[in-house]
């Protein structure tokens, strides 16, 4: 009974992912070097105060790593060696984006889910799927547009990412964004809302949010760039009796993209 309640806690707090085949005895290995430097005495400290290591950078440095990428691709190395959202600790690997480079439309969903975490693809279970047929159902598939997330590393537990996590993200979503240059977001739930619209419009909830049209700045474009939020697809299936209105915001979607040529 007790071992079931512990392995129940583990669950609870995230570790629901068996990442080897077999159990290891690490009991007689030496420890890893990041371990090991932690028996040896501490450095005399530095004279000029420096950022310790291990704490968790600002946004600033955030900003500043994605904001000096050119592309897509030094943008998605700069996330591998981005060490300053603790997220990517407990993850398995980072979930950049998948679809077009050149995108008219990029969906932004919330964290990747445990089977993205284990792809290295984003949207790609069941509300993934769900979202392939709702484009499917506006003539669209995942080639042809853009999708990523509010925070590209899996949240322990598929728990939601903290509002200092998502701050964090930030800067590599608006460099993204601002890289492909598409001609408007589709924001899924709340968490993608409050992420990239205006902090007065981003705390209303999605029911109010969902439908309508909002131009939002994003840094390094020149113009306002049109945002639709809507519900996000494991909401859909936790809720099927909202299919409805997000059929109506999809239908809203189709009708802006005929038209924005
Ligand atoms: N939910 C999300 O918001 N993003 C994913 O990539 C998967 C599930």
């Amino acid at each position: 009974m007790e071992l079931l309640e512990a392995l129940r806690l583990q669950w609870e707090w995230g570790a629901d992912e068996a990442l080897l085949d077999a159990p290891q005895d690490r009991r007689n290995q030496a420890p890893p070097p990041e371990v090991a430097q932690f028996a040896s005495p501490p450095p005399a400290p530095k004279r000029q105060a420096t950022k310790p290591a291990g704490l968790p950078a600002a946004p600033a440095d955030a900003r500043k790593a994605a904001e000096a990428c050119a592309t897509l691709e030094e943008l998605e190395a700069a996330l591998k060696s981005f060490t300053g959202c603790p997220l990517r600790d407990t993850a398995t690997q980072l979930v950049f984006a998948d679809g077009a480079a050149d995108a008219r439309l990029i969906i932004v969903g919330e964290a990747p889910g445990a089977e993205e975490d284990r792809e290295g693809r984003p949207f790609i279970g069941p509300a993934g799927q769900l979202l392939d047929r709702m484009l499917g159902s506006i003539g669209l598939d995942r080639t042809q547009v853009r999708i990523i997330n509010t925070v590209p590393w899996r949240p322990p537990g598929n728990r939601t990412p903290t509002e200092g996590e998502v701050a964090m993200c930030l800067p590599f979503l608006h460099r993204q964004i601002a890289l492909i240059r598409p001609r408007g977001l589709l924001l899924l739930g709340a968490v993608a809302a409050k992420a990239v619209l205006p902090p007065e419009a981003g705390q209303q909830g999605i029911r109010r949010l969902r439908g309508t049209w909002r131009e939002v700045e994003i840094p390094g474009l020149d113009a306002p760039l049109p945002c639709l939020p809507s519900y996000h697809p494991a909401y859909l299936l936790r809720m099927p009796t909202a299919k409805a209105e997000a059929w109506r915001d999809m239908l809203t979607l189709k009708e802006w993209l005929t038209g924005s040529g």
